[in-house]
């Protein structure tokens, strides 16, 4: 039997899907082979602290975390160690292999923790800097689909200092060029956290005026009127493949915050009932979408689909997408042959090929002979 690989597994963290991101990495230690793999957990509190030592999920879930030490790594270049605070020191706690952010949204999944990982050298699990930071951001995700002529719904980018100076323009500009309803959502957010649907002059104001809390940058997209909502899981980096399409079928008026994780009156259409051609479609759009932005390891593809004219407009990509065992993602792995354990395995086989593949980059110019 070969070594196993030292997985370190990071859930928790600072964006408001903290508690998300316990429940997800619960059922990822749950279904990482341990015949395979060493596992070491560090939970990141809201505040933005690293914890380890024993049973860290548990005392996270439980809000118990006392006992737990902190721990840190250093942006050193190859050292994968992970150290421990003893006594206001720090000392050699152990070495990770792989990475696993398990980390929704704000820092985990936007490409900040991936570009510490980066300078440090180690393998990690799932996008790196750029699609990270791309797939987090609902403006520029948008501008990259446009110009590799991917179907995306017509919409306008304000900053904040225009929603607050000159809000009247804004509105004029917005009415010019879209027709009610439209969306209101912060750029980088996730769970529908900021985001209103507006169907008249004054829910824009407050639409701009509650995105504006979140965000500097703030999108107002084309509305659909109940839309149906499918979702494509992609897997692989240079030659990434697409699962079979599922449907969410929001039990509120849209996919809200509250119907994705308070109520539990959305159901999952697995798989979505579409026509073979749009399945495949669809699938072809999720994968040039994860390429388009450079992708790896992992992404949901969301899409958005006009119940009137059957257009397909993708939506957006989660790069760190949810991951319990009810979660869309694996699911639709598990219904298209792939069980969750395998996914796994593919997902640590993955980080550790990218980090092979990056460092046979040469970043430094050398002469030849
Ligand atoms: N243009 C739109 N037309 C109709 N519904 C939309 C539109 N944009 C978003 N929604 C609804 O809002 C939900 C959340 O929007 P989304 O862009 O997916 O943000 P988040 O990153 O918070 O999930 C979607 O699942 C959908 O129900
Ligand atoms: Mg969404």
């Amino acid at each position: 039997m070969t070594e196993k690989i030292t997985v370190g597994v990071f859930f928790g963290g600072r964006s408001g899907e903290h508690e998300v991101s316990l429940l997800s990495a619960r059922s990822i230690l749950a279904n990482l082979n341990p015949q395979k793999y060493r596992l070491v957990e560090v939970g990141i509190t809201k505040e933005g602290e690293w914890l380890s030592g024993e049973g860290v999920l548990d005392a996270f879930q439980q809000g118990k975390t006392a006992h737990l030490q902190p721990v840190a790594m250093f942006p050193q270049a190859g050292d994968q160690h992970l150290y421990r605070l003893n006594n206001g020191q720090y000392e050699t706690f152990t070495r990770l292999d792989v990475a696993f952010p398990v980390l929704h949204g704000t820092f985990g999944e936007d490409g900040t923790l991936q570009g510490f990982l980066e300078l440090i050298g180690i393998a990690y699990v799932g996008a790196g800097v750029l699609a990270s930071a791309v797939g987090m951001d609902k403006a520029l995700f948008k501008t990259v689909l446009r110009a590799y002529d991917l179907p995306v719904l017509d919409y306008q980018v304000f900053s904040r200092r225009q929603v607050e100076q000159e809000v009247q323009k804004v509105i004029e500009t917005i009415e010019t060029n879209l027709s009610y309803p439209v969306f209101i959502k912060p750029a980088n957010l996730g769970s529908s956290v900021g985001i209103t649907k507006c169907r008249s002059r004054s829910d824009l104001m407050e639409g701009l005026y509650e995105a504006a809390r979140y965000d500097r940058r703030i999108v107002v997209e084309q509305g659909l009127e109940k839309p149906r909502e499918i979702e494509v899981s992609v897997l692989g980096n240079d030659e990434p493949v697409a699962s079979i399409p599922g449907e969410v079928v929001p039990g509120e008026d849209f996919y809200t915050y509250s119907a994705k994780y308070l109520s539990d009156n959305s159901q999952l259409l697995i798989p979505a009932p579409l026509t073979d051609e749009q399945t495949r479609e669809i699938q072809r759009i999720a994968v040039q979408t994860y390429r388009a932005i450079d992708c790896a390891g992992m992404a949901r593809v969301d899409f958005l689909l006009d119940r009137h004219t059957e257009q397909i407009y993708v939506s957006e990509v989660n790069t760190i997408p949810g991951f319990t065992q009810i979660s869309m993602y694996p699911k639709l792995w598990e219904a298209s042959g792939l069980p969750y354990a395998e996914l796994l395995d593919r997902l640590i086989e993955l980080a550790i090929e990218r980090k092979a593949d990056r460092d046979r980059t040469e970043f430094r110019y050398r002469r030849e002979g």
